[in-house]
């Protein structure tokens, strides 16, 4: 049972511009109130169309303790369903991503279409109604590769993001792309704390040596720095082969492409390319970095070379799955064209600093001594978009449940 007059109080006490009260950070009852209010009512970010490569393709994955189950079907429609069978509920498909002609219950059997239709329930008399218990439902939509999923049957508001993600990443070809490498990292702190420290770069130049080297990490709000004229050549080039660069942000969405550093070419160890194969040749594949941010959980960096996908979700009140997951081109060779080790070594250190960083951030506002502090105006802007975004979203569900 959610206490939302409790979680209502815990949002009208957070100080404007500030990080959040200790019990929207720690308290078991704020894990049930995310899970309503934010992962039941946002679009998620749920992995790419090119993990589902054929008719059977599925990948099951959980978003906080809810299974979902994501199906490429016969006629080459990607659905979602809640991954819980229509007999007793069992899980249909453990975590995890392969390939079966038909979803067979575990438990007794039922089998469903890939379309979620039951087609067979043993011993279930013949007045049952298999029509009246197919898999249930769970908006998806498909955009330039990307696979977004919402539990609330009246989702946000989704074409205005459709339209500039497929401007922005289309060039990337990420539905020509393949999954390279997939890792999850447990860390031990509220997924806020997390996401809030994916939002900023305030802790970058101390925090990440390595990814420092590759992009201007003392940037205002969305990688722009004011007047510096590389970054207007930058933009100028950028025009000049058709990719997009404004910095353009929605409700839950951002966009940007960014210069990197000079003579950095991908977000990399060295700043060399990690893929030979490009995804994207354009300017020789010299195209910054495109930036994806998606609230509540994801961000997402495509340079010429690869792609970058992060995704936080809440596991318990301290508890966080960090996956990560890096896309290169279709037809790019592991040992010839990119090695797992150098493709992931990059983003593999710098969640492991995050990690660290998380949890003894949640260690500290565990204490009593913990008050909200404020953020840096000129460093944490991004970070202060999350919570605003957090406390708005959770502030109308309050207003629409809590009478
Ligand atoms: Fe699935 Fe019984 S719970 S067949
Ligand atoms: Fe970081």
């Amino acid at each position: 049972m959610i206490d939302i007059r409790r979680m209502g109080a815990l949002l009208a006490e957070r100080p404007e511009a500030h990080c959040l009260p200790q019990g929207l950070y720690n308290d078991p009852a704020a894990f049930d109130f995310d899970m309503a209010a934010i992962f039941g009512t946002s679009w998620l970010m749920a992995g790419f169309e090119c993990e589902l490569p054929k008719a059977g393709s599925y990948v099951a994955q959980m978003v906080g303790k809810w299974p979902v189950l994501i199906v490429r079907g016969r006629d080459g429609e990607i659905r979602a369903f809640h991954n819980s069978c229509r007999h007793r509920g069992s899980m249909l498909c453990a975590a995890g991503s392969g390939s079966s002609p038909k979803i067979v219950c575990p438990y007794h059997r039922w089998t469903y279409e890939l379309d979620g239709s039951l087609l067979s329930a043993m011993r279930m008399g013949d007045d049952f109604d298999k029509a009246a218990h197919s898999l249930r439902p769970i908006q998806i939509e498909a955009v330039a590769g990307c696979l977004f999923i919402c539990f609330d049957d009246n989702p946000p508001p989704f074409n205005e993001f459709a339209l500039r993600l497929e401007e922005y990443l289309a060039p990337h070809n990420v539905k020509d792309a393949k999954l390279a490498f997939e890792s999850t990292i447990t860390e031990y702190a509220n997924w806020k704390l997390v996401m809030e420290n994916g939002r900023e770069c305030y802790h970058c130049s101390t925090g990440h040596p390595e990814l420092s080297r590759t992009f201007p990490v003392g940037m205002k709000k969305h990688f722009d720095v004011d007047g510096d004229l590389r970054v207007q050549a930058f933009i100028d080039q950028m025009a000049a082969v058709g990719l997009a660069t404004d910095a353009l942000e929605g409700d839950w969405w951002q966009l940007a492409r960014f210069s990197l550093n000079p003579e950095v070419l991908s977000l990399s160890m060295d700043g060399g390319f990690l893929v030979k194969k490009l995804m994207c040749d354009r300017n020789g594949g010299d195209i910054g970095s495109m930036r994806l941010a998606v609230d509540p959980h994801c961000f997402m960096h495509s340079t010429a070379d690869h792609t970058f996908m992060f995704s936080a979700m809440p596991v318990g009140p301290n508890e966080t799955a960090v996956t990560g997951k890096w896309l290169v081109h279709k037809d790019a060779v592991e040992g010839v064209d990119y090695t797992i080790e150098t493709l992931t070594d990059l983003w593999t250190r710098t969640n492991l600093q995050d990690k660290e960083l998380a949890e003894n951030n949640q260690l500290g506002v565990n204490s009593p001594g913990y008050r909200p502090g404020p953020y840096s105006k000129e460093a944490e802007m991004l970070a202060l978009r999350f919570t605003d975004w957090y406390c708005n979203t959770a502030a109308k569900y309050v207003e629409t449940h809590g009478r």
